[in-house]
Protein backbone atom coordinates (compact mmCIF):
# COMPACT_ATOMS: atom_id res chain seq x y z
CA UNK A 1 0.00 0.00 0.00
CA UNK A 2 1.10 3.80 -0.90
CA UNK A 3 0.28 6.98 1.04
CA UNK A 4 -0.07 9.95 -0.53
CA UNK A 5 -0.84 12.61 2.13
CA UNK A 6 -1.30 16.32 1.78
CA UNK A 7 0.16 18.45 4.67
CA UNK A 8 -1.55 22.16 3.92
CA UNK A 9 0.23 23.58 7.42
CA UNK A 10 -1.28 27.28 7.68
CA UNK A 11 -3.47 27.22 4.58
CA UNK A 12 -7.27 26.75 4.47
CA UNK A 13 -10.68 28.00 5.04
CA UNK A 14 -13.89 26.04 4.97
CA UNK A 15 -14.36 26.55 0.87
CA UNK A 16 -10.92 25.12 0.33
CA UNK A 17 -12.86 21.62 0.81
CA UNK A 18 -13.52 22.07 -3.07
CA UNK A 19 -9.78 21.14 -3.45
CA UNK A 20 -10.42 17.74 -1.61
CA UNK A 21 -13.40 17.21 -3.46
CA UNK A 22 -11.81 17.54 -6.70
CA UNK A 23 -9.23 14.59 -5.35
CA UNK A 24 -12.02 12.62 -4.13
CA UNK A 25 -13.46 12.09 -7.32
CA UNK A 26 -10.57 11.68 -8.97
CA UNK A 27 -9.47 8.82 -6.45
CA UNK A 28 -13.00 7.48 -6.44
CA UNK A 29 -12.20 7.00 -10.25
CA UNK A 30 -8.83 5.99 -10.74
CA UNK A 31 -7.74 2.48 -11.79
CA UNK A 32 -4.91 2.60 -9.96
CA UNK A 33 -7.20 3.17 -6.86
CA UNK A 34 -6.68 0.17 -4.38
CA UNK A 35 -3.20 0.43 -4.53
CA UNK A 36 -2.79 3.69 -2.30
CA UNK A 37 -4.72 5.96 0.22
CA UNK A 38 -5.25 9.80 0.20
CA UNK A 39 -4.55 11.37 3.69
CA UNK A 40 -5.34 15.19 3.93
CA UNK A 41 -3.79 17.36 6.89
CA UNK A 42 -5.86 20.59 7.11
CA UNK A 43 -5.37 23.06 9.96
CA UNK A 44 -6.89 22.33 13.23
CA UNK A 45 -10.26 24.99 12.37
CA UNK A 46 -11.16 22.67 9.36
CA UNK A 47 -10.70 19.15 11.19
CA UNK A 48 -14.39 18.96 12.32
CA UNK A 49 -16.02 20.12 9.11
CA UNK A 50 -13.91 18.18 6.55
CA UNK A 51 -13.74 15.18 9.04
CA UNK A 52 -18.02 14.95 8.70
CA UNK A 53 -17.98 15.38 4.64
CA UNK A 54 -15.25 12.62 4.28
CA UNK A 55 -16.52 10.11 6.61
CA UNK A 56 -17.51 7.61 4.03
CA UNK A 57 -15.44 8.57 1.42
CA UNK A 58 -12.35 8.14 0.32
CA UNK A 59 -10.37 10.70 1.71
CA UNK A 60 -8.75 10.52 5.41
CA UNK A 61 -8.74 13.42 7.81
CA UNK A 62 -5.93 14.06 9.88
CA UNK A 63 -3.90 16.76 12.27
CA UNK A 64 -0.92 18.49 11.57
CA UNK A 65 -0.31 18.64 15.09
CA UNK A 66 -1.20 16.98 18.85
CA UNK A 67 -0.73 18.40 22.51
CA UNK A 68 1.64 16.27 24.38
CA UNK A 69 -1.09 15.47 27.07
CA UNK A 70 -4.03 13.12 27.14
CA UNK A 71 -8.29 14.34 26.86
CA UNK A 72 -8.64 18.39 28.55
CA UNK A 73 -5.90 19.96 30.25
CA UNK A 74 -5.45 24.32 31.69
CA UNK A 75 -2.98 24.49 28.42
CA UNK A 76 -4.09 27.54 26.42
CA UNK A 77 -3.79 27.25 22.91
CA UNK A 78 -3.48 23.22 23.02
CA UNK A 79 -5.23 20.63 20.96
CA UNK A 80 -5.23 16.90 22.26
CA UNK A 81 -5.50 13.71 20.46
CA UNK A 82 -8.42 13.38 22.27
CA UNK A 83 -10.07 16.29 20.82
CA UNK A 84 -8.60 15.56 17.51
CA UNK A 85 -10.30 11.99 17.49
CA UNK A 86 -13.66 13.04 18.75
CA UNK A 87 -13.72 15.54 15.69
CA UNK A 88 -13.64 12.76 13.71
CA UNK A 89 -10.01 12.72 12.47
CA UNK A 90 -7.78 9.82 12.06
CA UNK A 91 -4.58 10.34 11.64
CA UNK A 92 -2.16 13.02 12.62
CA UNK A 93 1.46 14.16 11.85
CA UNK A 94 4.01 14.28 14.73
CA UNK A 95 7.15 15.54 14.70
CA UNK A 96 7.17 18.29 11.39
CA UNK A 97 10.20 19.91 11.27
CA UNK A 98 8.09 23.53 11.37
CA UNK A 99 7.55 21.99 14.95
CA UNK A 100 10.78 21.07 15.89
CA UNK A 101 12.20 24.28 14.76
CA UNK A 102 9.37 25.74 17.37
CA UNK A 103 10.83 23.64 20.23
CA UNK A 104 9.12 19.85 20.14
CA UNK A 105 11.86 18.28 21.89
CA UNK A 106 12.02 14.14 21.58
CA UNK A 107 10.69 13.61 25.37
CA UNK A 108 6.90 15.70 24.23
CA UNK A 109 7.12 13.89 20.70
CA UNK A 110 7.06 10.60 22.57
CA UNK A 111 4.77 12.41 24.77
CA UNK A 112 2.76 13.14 21.49
CA UNK A 113 3.20 9.96 19.67
CA UNK A 114 1.93 7.76 23.36
CA UNK A 115 -1.61 9.82 23.38
CA UNK A 116 -2.30 9.74 19.44
CA UNK A 117 -2.00 5.92 19.46
CA UNK A 118 -3.93 5.97 22.71
CA UNK A 119 -6.66 7.36 21.31
CA UNK A 120 -6.51 5.25 18.48
CA UNK A 121 -4.91 7.65 15.97
CA UNK A 122 -2.49 6.73 13.34
CA UNK A 123 0.86 8.50 13.79
CA UNK A 124 2.66 9.62 10.70
CA UNK A 125 5.98 10.68 12.43
CA UNK A 126 8.12 12.67 10.45
CA UNK A 127 12.35 12.72 10.55
CA UNK A 128 14.83 14.59 8.86
CA UNK A 129 18.30 16.60 8.91
CA UNK A 130 18.93 19.86 8.44
CA UNK A 131 21.41 21.37 6.04
CA UNK A 132 24.17 21.32 8.63
CA UNK A 133 23.79 18.09 9.93
CA UNK A 134 23.87 17.26 6.06
CA UNK A 135 26.75 18.73 5.38
CA UNK A 136 28.91 17.34 8.34
CA UNK A 137 27.49 13.52 7.14
CA UNK A 138 25.39 13.46 10.31
CA UNK A 139 22.21 12.45 8.12
CA UNK A 140 22.22 8.67 9.56
CA UNK A 141 23.09 9.47 13.46
CA UNK A 142 20.55 12.08 13.55
CA UNK A 143 18.05 9.78 12.25
CA UNK A 144 18.57 7.10 14.51
CA UNK A 145 18.66 9.27 17.32
CA UNK A 146 14.95 10.78 15.82
CA UNK A 147 13.86 7.36 15.84
CA UNK A 148 15.09 5.45 19.04
CA UNK A 149 14.61 8.40 21.58
CA UNK A 150 10.93 8.58 20.26
CA UNK A 151 9.54 5.12 18.74
CA UNK A 152 8.51 2.16 20.73
CA UNK A 153 7.96 -1.31 19.86
CA UNK A 154 4.05 -1.21 20.78
CA UNK A 155 3.82 1.85 18.38
CA UNK A 156 4.18 -0.74 15.39
CA UNK A 157 0.67 -1.33 14.56
CA UNK A 158 -0.06 2.82 14.17
CA UNK A 159 3.31 4.49 12.40
CA UNK A 160 4.25 5.86 9.49
CA UNK A 161 7.38 7.26 9.29
CA UNK A 162 7.71 10.15 6.87
CA UNK A 163 11.51 11.29 6.11
CA UNK A 164 11.66 14.56 5.20
CA UNK A 165 15.26 16.33 4.66
CA UNK A 166 14.49 19.67 6.40
CA UNK A 167 17.08 20.94 3.24
CA UNK A 168 14.33 20.28 0.69
CA UNK A 169 11.25 21.35 2.62
CA UNK A 170 9.99 24.04 -0.10
CA UNK A 171 13.40 24.87 -1.61
CA UNK A 172 12.86 22.64 -4.43
CA UNK A 173 16.35 20.93 -3.73
CA UNK A 174 15.80 17.22 -4.00
CA UNK A 175 18.11 14.05 -3.54
CA UNK A 176 19.19 12.18 -5.69
CA UNK A 177 17.27 9.07 -6.36
CA UNK A 178 20.40 6.79 -5.12
CA UNK A 179 20.42 8.51 -2.02
CA UNK A 180 16.96 8.61 -0.87
CA UNK A 181 17.49 4.64 -1.76
CA UNK A 182 19.87 4.49 0.74
CA UNK A 183 19.03 6.83 3.44
CA UNK A 184 15.34 4.34 3.16
CA UNK A 185 17.09 1.48 3.15
CA UNK A 186 18.86 2.91 6.71
CA UNK A 187 15.93 4.17 8.46
CA UNK A 188 13.83 0.55 7.27
CA UNK A 189 16.55 -0.92 9.18
CA UNK A 190 16.94 1.01 12.05
CA UNK A 191 12.79 0.46 12.41
CA UNK A 192 13.25 -3.56 11.88
CA UNK A 193 15.63 -3.31 14.85
CA UNK A 194 13.02 -1.27 16.94
CA UNK A 195 10.38 -3.11 15.72
CA UNK A 196 11.98 -6.85 15.65
CA UNK A 197 12.01 -7.35 11.87
CA UNK A 198 8.66 -5.32 10.96
CA UNK A 199 9.00 -2.49 9.04
CA UNK A 200 5.85 0.13 9.00
CA UNK A 201 5.65 1.98 5.71
CA UNK A 202 8.28 4.77 5.33
CA UNK A 203 7.71 7.75 2.83
CA UNK A 204 9.32 10.81 1.69
CA UNK A 205 8.43 14.41 1.68
CA UNK A 206 10.55 17.58 0.65
CA UNK A 207 9.27 19.35 -2.62
CA UNK A 208 7.46 16.38 -3.91
CA UNK A 209 5.70 17.74 -7.04
CA UNK A 210 4.50 15.96 -10.52
CA UNK A 211 8.40 16.45 -11.21
CA UNK A 212 10.19 15.39 -8.95
CA UNK A 213 8.09 12.29 -8.13
CA UNK A 214 9.50 10.87 -11.01
CA UNK A 215 12.91 10.46 -10.06
CA UNK A 216 11.39 9.12 -6.41
CA UNK A 217 9.60 6.52 -7.57
CA UNK A 218 12.78 4.60 -8.82
CA UNK A 219 13.30 4.25 -5.08
CA UNK A 220 11.46 1.15 -4.49
CA UNK A 221 11.44 1.41 -0.80
CA UNK A 222 9.79 4.60 -0.78
CA UNK A 223 5.71 3.92 0.22
CA UNK A 224 4.50 7.04 -0.27
CA UNK A 225 5.06 11.25 -0.02
CA UNK A 226 3.84 13.43 2.52
CA UNK A 227 3.14 16.81 0.00
CA UNK A 228 3.58 20.65 1.40
CA UNK A 229 2.67 23.18 -1.18
CA UNK A 230 1.73 20.99 -3.81
CA UNK A 231 -1.13 19.64 -1.70
CA UNK A 232 -2.92 23.00 -2.32
CA UNK A 233 -4.20 22.63 -5.43
CA UNK A 234 -6.30 19.41 -6.95
CA UNK A 235 -4.53 19.49 -10.13
CA UNK A 236 -0.96 19.70 -8.33
CA UNK A 237 -1.72 16.78 -6.28
CA UNK A 238 -3.62 14.42 -8.65
CA UNK A 239 -0.16 15.13 -11.16
CA UNK A 240 1.89 13.64 -8.47
CA UNK A 241 -0.27 10.23 -8.43
CA UNK A 242 -0.58 9.93 -12.08
CA UNK A 243 2.88 10.79 -12.31
CA UNK A 244 4.18 7.73 -10.08
CA UNK A 245 2.12 5.34 -11.81
CA UNK A 246 2.71 6.13 -14.97
P1 LIG B 1 6.91 20.76 0.58
O1 LIG B 1 6.62 20.48 2.13
O2 LIG B 1 6.24 19.66 -0.22
O3 LIG B 1 6.30 22.11 0.32
O4 LIG B 1 8.39 20.75 0.40
C1 LIG B 1 6.65 19.18 2.66
C2 LIG B 1 6.31 19.20 4.13
O5 LIG B 1 6.70 20.15 4.84
O6 LIG B 1 5.65 18.27 4.64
Amino acid sequence: MKYFIGNWKMFGSPKSINILKKINLFYTRDKNRKKYRIIFTPPYTLLQNYSNYFKNKKISIGSQNCYQKDKFSSNTGAISSYMIKSVGAKYTLVGHSDNRIEGDTDLMLKKKVSYAIKNNLRVVFCIGENKTEKKNKKTFQVLKKQLTNVLEKKFYNNIIVAYEPVWSIGTGEIPSSQNLKETTIYIKNILKNLFRSKTPPVIYGGSVDGLSVQSFKEVKEIDGFLVGGASKSSKKFIDIIKNYYR
